[in-house]
């Protein structure tokens, strides 16, 4: 069983108001997705694919050259994953690992624990317990109040086994991540609780966070 990666990273970073790319956008000197890249460095993949923005590909691929393969994302997350996962070649007993280029905090050993829950379950995500009591508004009016307990923000990596994934691709059917689309197919996902660090670059606040947590990690600017 061989283990394959792909990385969404054709996103825009419109809520960074990143002028570029996010994935390409530095903290101490290196992008994002080279902090990202850098986090699996740790596993061994069969093969990994970035998804990259179409118009920016001659760009990634010199970036990323031994690295990883690049092919063209899509208008969505989900079919920048579609097309990376297309390029993989994986055989129906491999395991798929999906993880966002956002995520560069992850660490060796929660990437560890969701391919193990992955491998024993066939589907597993890593998640956050919500700290916040969750509302409900519709205007400025609060309609619900949603308990805390049990309740868990999605993030990634997430991984499954590659026939269960091919299948809920094949569905046609849309959802805002992969574990949710093989929910959709009765498929049992695992799980596995992360450290909130795993936070996704998303808007300025959210670099500077990440900043000051590589340089907590002792990962100087690059020299
Ligand atoms: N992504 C992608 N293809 C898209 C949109 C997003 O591969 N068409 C990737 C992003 O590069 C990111 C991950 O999906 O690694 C999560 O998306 P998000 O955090 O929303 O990134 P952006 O779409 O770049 O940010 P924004 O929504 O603010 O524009
Ligand atoms: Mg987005």
């Amino acid at each position: 069983m061989a283990i394959f990666l792909v990385i969404p990273a054709a996103g825009a970073g419109t809520r960074l108001k990143s002028p570029g790319p996010k994935a390409l956008v530095p903290i101490l000197g290196h992008s994002i997705l080279s902090w990202t890249l850098d986090a699996f460095a740790a596993v061994s993949f069969e093969r990994v694919v970035i998804a990259a923005p179409p118009e920016r590909l001659p760009e990634f691929e010199r970036l990323f050259r031994g690295k990883a393969a690049v092919v063209a994302g899509g208008p969505t997350r989900s079919a920048s994953v579609r097309r990376g996962y297309q390029a993989l070649g994986a055989a129906p007993e491999d395991l798929v690992c999906i993880h966002d280029a956002a995520r560069p905090m992850i660490t060796a050993s929660e990437i560890e624990s969701v391919l193990s829950a992955a491998r024993a379950g066939g589907a597993a995500t890593a998640a956050t317990p919500i700290v916040d009591t969750v509302k409900r508004v519709e205007g400025e009016r609060i309609v619900a109040t949603i308990e805390r307990e049990g309740l868990y923000a999605a993030g990634t990596p997430q991984a499954f086994r590659a026939d269960l994934l091919g299948r809920a691709f094949e569905t046609g059917r849309e959802a805002t991540d992969e574990a949710g689309l093989l929910e959709l197919l009765g498929v049992s996902v695992t799980a596995v609780p992360v450290s909130r660090w795993n936070l996704k670059i998303t808007t300025p606040e959210d670099l500077e966070l990440a900043e000051a947590l590589l340089r907590r990690r002792g990962k100087g600017p690059a020299g």
